[in-house]
């Protein structure tokens, strides 16, 4: 089964072909981040219209390289939210008319869904298991049981892990965009020279906060009024040694719960474009020794936004006789839980 997935839901123009033996037969990623760099972040507008100028051409190009065409395809997968709605529909619109079409089954992939089964193609996972799952947008800590069945454990009650790496970035002049350019200076930090706040640390729960962190940060950045290169490097390193510290303490909280939940101690996955940093995969991987169980990341390349993810979440739906209606909508919010609720919009043709 030959799945073509497709993505456009924040700033990538995403094209996959997977196969149910878990093949990636393409993966065509193109990033607008030089189109969106001189505003500082994301701009809708900006991303909606980039992805309708390229979509079509990725298309093509991934089933040259996969050297197959839409005869070769048993299904089409999109993402059809949460993201930035202008950008969303043009995956949305385009996966709809292949399916019409070519006759073949649409599935509209919630996004989180992508991030929350990507361990499943890259190491067999089987469920359940724990996912840390850290982007731009998202925040959280959920037990994922199996396709659809996701328990929320806990997440951010303000900014998005990503968003505090961004706009950490942003105060200490770093650029766009903010995780890897924190990583990369704090590389050369020293951690224990800022005390920045370390929240909800030692709290019950499994929430996470960052605004407080980015506060302290602007204050320090304030204080020192100009930044050398060191004073950046140490301020960034001070910062991802908070992050760090509040993660492990939170996937401690949940991995306490999830045991309890289902009798074993893991695995924890960790997923979303944050887990591309390798402080925080060093501390988890620490965590989970010390727990008795294993860290499962995915290589950086699946763990941030990519079509591959989308179009094995199709693969997960078709395989259980899954499929949309064309007229699914697409949703700039659409909580992973809600892909339990009764008038879920996906229909049960086997
Ligand atoms: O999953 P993703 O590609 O897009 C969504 O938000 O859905 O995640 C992008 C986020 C951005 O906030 C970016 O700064 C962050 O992931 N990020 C990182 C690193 N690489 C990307 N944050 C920390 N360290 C990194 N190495
Ligand atoms: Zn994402």
């Amino acid at each position: 089964m030959l799945v073509l997935g497709l993505e456009s839901s924040c700033d990538e123009t995403a094209v996959a072909l997977v196969n149910d033996a878990g093949d990636i037969r393409a993966n065509i990623v193109l990033s607008q981040l030089a189109e969106h760099r001189p505003y500082g972040g994301v701009v809708p507008e900006i991303a909606a219209r980039s992805h309708l100028d390229h979509l079509d051409g990725l298309i093509v190009k991934a089933l040259r390289e996969a050297a197959v065409g839409f005869d070769d395809l048993q299904g089409v997968a999109a993402t059809l939210g949460p993201g930035l709605i202008g950008g969303v529909l043009v995956a949305a619109m385009t996966g709809k008319a292949i399916a019409a079409a070519r006759g073949l089954p649409f599935v509209a992939v919630n996004h989180l869904e992508g991030h929350a089964l990507t361990a499943r193609l890259t190491d067999r996972l089987d469920f359940p298991y724990l996912l840390l799952l850290v982007s731009g947008g998202h925040c959280q800590l959920l037990a994922v049981e199996g396709v659809g069945r996701y328990r929320r454990y806990g997440g951010t009650i303000d900014d998005a892990v990503g968003e505090a790496f961004d706009k950490t970035a942003k105060l200490l002049g770093l650029g766009y965009p903010g995780g890897p350019a924190v990583e990369r200076a704090a590389e050369t930090g020293d951690p224990a020279r800022f005390p920045l706040p370390r929240p909800l640390k030692g709290r019950p729960g499994c929430d996470f906060s960052f605004s407080g962190l980015k506060t302290a940060v602007r204050q320090q950045v304030e204080r020192l009024v100009e930044l050398s290169p060191q004073d950046r490097a140490d301020l960034a390193a001070s910062f991802q040694a908070s992050v760090a510290e509040v993660m492990i303490d939170r996937s401690r909280n949940a991995l306490v719960r999830f045991r309890q939940d289902t009798g074993r101690p893991g695995p924890l996955v960790v997923a979303g474009g944050v887990a591309a940093n390798r402080a925080l995969r060093h501390a988890l991987t620490d965590l989970t020794e010390s727990e008795g169980t294993e860290l499962v990341a995915p290589p950086p390349k699946l763990c941030t936004d990519n079509a591959a993810m989308i179009a094995w979440a199709g693969l997960e739906r078709l395989r259980l006789g899954q499929r949309d209606a064309l007229d699914a909508p697409a949703r700039p919010r659409w909580p992973l839980e809600e892909l339990q609720r009764p008038d879920n919009p996906l229909e049960m043709t086997a």
